[in-house]
């Protein structure tokens, strides 16, 4: 036992104080009744495009915003995009690399975007647009790239939280870039720590105090926190690529892994410009229902990672039946628009069951507007993608973005947004 608990332990109030144990027994999983998408706050039944369009939507994107991801502002009147480099013969000549600084104001830090597109592209083409973990330098071994100056976790390479040299190139592996200019797609990343470092620093770091009121010290508890930032940070890559004529604005699909899978979620939920969605491992806060106690809770998110959700979702750690949403009703945010929901066989603490489970409760929203949803009733076996419009696929192996997730995130964007 952890020697904090014995304390407690000893005072006799071990109930109170001990995180519960993580769940991985399906048996054991205690009944829960999800929120119904298509049932108003009031009790009425949503039965028309129009009702969910102009009442449930918009009420299940407030209660999103108040209650898990917190309030962002609008794109800030300053906000300015610089391409600062262009090189039509990157990659060895596959790629049209450019760089792009994206500045917001002068009490916020700028956001660098690296961008690949096809080289001999005939016109705008698709893009995938995704936030990194390690800076843009990590993602590819092009020694154009420079070296990202912002705080940085804590890892192989990294010294004092700056990256140097050594961290180049180390996420290549989970960025197929010559894969996805070959698809004849492009690529668009940034890191997310430009936007927000990944740690509780009270929010004095990232994009937040440029939008603090006179006399705020922090976000409100229904503003937002780090996920928050990286989705609006998303939004703002997208403002700059409507207006990047090599580039197709209305074919961008949102992507990312992990944390940044639950961003790349609320990115694509909130701002319907996204033409497609690919949650990767997002989890707990991402695609897995919260009420399934499989895995990750919402009370270790909160207790874990308390800068990433915002204020008022504290109080639903040991109340997740009181959550007014649980996240099927975020994934049906993003209806009719494609969205790919992507689990891996051993990462049982993002809970790839409760992600399936998610994904089809979404579906009688998709099948609402007019499309198919997810075309299963039961979890595949891996590596047998289920590619409707709500897609879904578990692949064998770990909590990770593997080349094998990438062709079956490309063949599904073929179908999709082709
Ligand atoms: C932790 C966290 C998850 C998150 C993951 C990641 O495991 O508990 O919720 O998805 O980190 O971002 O890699």
């Amino acid at each position: 036992m952890n020697v904090r608990w014995l304390v407690p332990l000893a005072l006799g109030i071990l109930a109170a104080a001990e995180p519960p144990k993580t769940n991985y027994d399906e048996a054991k999983v205690p009944a829960y009744t999800l929120p119904d998408p298509l049932v108003l706050s009031n009790g009425k039944r949503v039965t028309t495009t129009a009702e969910w369009k102009n009442l449930r939507r918009p009420e299940l994107l407030e209660l999103f915003t108040t209650q898990v991801y917190g309030r962002a502002p609008k794109a800030p009147g300053g906000q300015s995009f610089e391409v600062t480099s262009v090189d039509g013969n990157a990659l060895g000549g596959m790629a049209r690399r450019k760089l792009v600084t994206a500045r917001f104001g002068a009490k916020a830090p700028p956001l660098y975007m690296l961008i690949y597109l096809p080289a001999r592209a005939k016109g705008p083409v698709p893009v995938f647009a995704g936030l990194n973990f390690n800076g843009n330098h990590s993602v590819t071994n092009d020694p154009a790239v420079p070296l990202s100056t912002a705080w940085m976790r804590a890892g192989p390479g990294v010294v004092d939280h700056r990256a140097t040299e050594a961290t180049r190139g180390i996420e290549a592996r989970r960025w197929p870039v010559p894969l996805i200019l070959k698809r004849g797609y492009g690529l668009v990343t940034a890191y997310c720590g430009d936007l927000d470092p990944d740690f509780d620093d009270g929010f004095q770091n990232g994009i937040q105090p440029l939008f603090y009121k006179p006399g705020q010290t922090r976000p409100a508890p229904d503003e937002w926190g780090a996920i928050g930032a990286w989705a609006w940070g998303l939004s703002r890559m997208l403002d700059y690529l409507e207006t990047d004529h090599d580039v197709d604005g209305h074919r961008v699909a949102v992507i990312g892994h992990s944390r940044l899978g639950k961003t790349a979620l609320w990115a694509g939920a909130q701002d319907e410009r996204f033409a497609m969605v690919i949650s990767n491992d997002s989890g707990e806060g991402g695609a897995a229902i919260s009420r399934r106690m499989y895995g990750e809770n919402v009370a270790d998110l909160n207790r874990n990672f308390p800068h990433w959700f915002c204020g008022n979702y504290k109080q639903y750690s040991s109340h997740v039946d009181k959550l007014p949403v649980d996240q099927h009703e975020l994934i049906a945010l993003i209806a009719p628009r494609p969205v790919h929901i992507a689990s891996a066989e051993q990462d049982r603490w993002a809970d790839p069951h409760g992600e399936f489970l998610a994904a089809k409760a979404a579906s009688p929203v998709y099948r609402l507007l007019g499309t198919d949803g997810l075309a299963a009733t039961s979890m595949p076996p891996v590596h047998h993608p289920i590619m409707s419009t709500v897609g879904y696929h578990i692949r064998a192996g770990k909590h990770d973005v593997t080349e094998y997730d990438w062709q079956v995130d490309l063949d599904f964007a073929d179908l999709h947004m082709r």
